[in-house]
Formats: structure tokens, sequence, C-alpha cells
């Protein structure tokens, strides 16, 4: 039985500030094969990381992140509302986060990103992600995720060869055809939907299953039974 590969969701989010660059490092430490991160654009156009529209919950600050540039959204604490311990904590850009994946140490290390793009429509993301990742050459270590299928389209349109999972959210019917339409590679999906016979159809389709979001061990063994390729997990020191 082959073990799903371990990809830690907003990095080590479980013990560290989600997606900032402490919550990587330490999930690179804990022996991670990869890394799950959200983006989306700020006011300057420029691809930041973070999960929510708004940056209240996961900085000092208040509002969209649309609506602050780069400098302006710099400046907040992204670290103090998880624990007094991570002040100072800042927000981060995809630039800076393919820079530090080329380090040595860091090559074996996949890194997902998710196109946050369902709710707010960021135009250009998809371009400016490409890219980042051909300015540093990274293609081969790369999945592009989204939940907007039109997205992940375009991305495909722009890009025959990268990774691509379609991210889905509960039990869709159509969720196979949808990925097959738009050239992914892949379906990223929770466990129940992984675990149904969607899921097995998905399988023998040759559409590799990524799990999100993992954290208890009883659930892991029935999907590493089950043959899931990946599970990102908040927690990934449990299970390395
Ligand atoms: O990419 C899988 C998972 O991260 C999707 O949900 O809300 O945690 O971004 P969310
Ligand atoms: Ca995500």
């Amino acid at each position: 039985m082959n073990k799903p590969a371990i990809f830690a969701h907003r990095g080590a989010s479980g013990q560290f500030p989600e997606n900032t660059m402490r919550a990587f490092e330490e999930a690179l430490q804990s022996g991670v094969n990869g890394i799950e991160l959200d983006v989306q654009l700020t006011k300057d156009g420029e691809v930041i990381i973070i999960h929510d529209e708004k940056i209240d919950r996961t900085t000092n600050g208040q509002g969209f992140v649309k609506d602050f540039t780069l400098a302006e959204l710099e400046t907040f604490d992204a670290g103090g509302w998880f624990s007094s311990k991570f002040e100072g904590e800042r927000l981060v850009t995809l630039d800076k986060v393919l820079a530090w994946m080329q380090k040595e140490g860091n090559h074996l290390l996949r890194l997902n990103i998710e196109l946050k793009n369902d709710q707010i429509q960021y135009v250009g993301l998809e371009d400016k992600v490409l890219a980042l990742i051909n300015k540093y050459d990274l293609q081969e270590r790369i999945i592009i995720s989204s939940f907007n299928p039109f997205s992940l389209q375009r991305v495909r349109m722009q890009n025959a060869n990268i990774e691509i999972g379609y991210l889905i959210f509960g039990m869709p019917d159509n969720a196979l055809w949808i990925a097959k339409e738009i050239g992914a590679n892949a379906i990223h999906c929770e466990a129940p939907y992984a675990l149904s016979a969607y899921g097995e159809a998905a399988k023998k389709a040759g559409y590799p299953l990524r799990i999100y979001t993992v954290n208890a061990e009883d659930e892991y063994k029935q999907l590493m039974k089950a043959g899931v390729e990946v599970i990102m997990t908040d927690f990934p020191e449990r299970f390395n």
C-alpha cells in the first residue's frame, strides 16, 4: 500500500500562523512532500499569499486584500492573531516563496498554489502566477488548483503542461466531466468524495485524488487504503 504524499495546508498552519514564511519553513522542517498555499492580487497587482478575501481574520488590519497595495499590506502583523509569540510575521508574496523554494534543501518540495478567485475575480491572476513560475523555472514542481474551473481553463490555455488540480467541495456529480473539459490532471476533494463511487470513478479515469483537509489518523488510514495520492494537513508532523 503506497503512503500518500503529505502536503502542509497553508503551511504547518495547525501550530503556526497560516500562509506565513514561518508556517512554510516549519512545514519543510517537518519533512513534508509539499506545501499548499492561497494567492490573491493586491491593489497594485502583486501576487500575495493569503486565504480570506479580507485581511481581518489573519492580520491586525481590516478590509479587502484588493484594496491595499503590497507596501500597505506588508505593514500589518500576520502572526499576532494566532499567538503573541508570532508577532512580527508578515504577509508574504508568491515571488518570495518561489525564491525560497529554489534554495538548497528545498529541492524536493512541491508547491500547490490555490488561485483564490472563486468569490472575487482577480483579472490577470492566472497570468501573473504563471509568469512567476517561469521566472524561477519551477514548473515541474508546481500544482495550480482552484474552485473556479474557468480560471483553471485559462491556466491550461496559457500552459499546456503545468499540473492542474480541479478543486471541489462536497459531492458534485459533474466534477470528473469538468476536470476533463478544462484539462485538469487531478481532483482535489474532501475525504467523503474520495471514499465514494465518485472517487473510484475518478481514479479509474486516471485522475489522482488529493484530499483536504486531513488532520485525524483514522481518516488518513482510510484514505491510504483508498489509494489517494496526497493528503493536505494542518499538522504535517502527525503524519511524518
Ligand atoms: O486546496 C485545498 C483547500 O485549501 C481548499 O480549501 O478553504 O482551505 O482554501 P481552503
Ligand atoms: Ca487553500
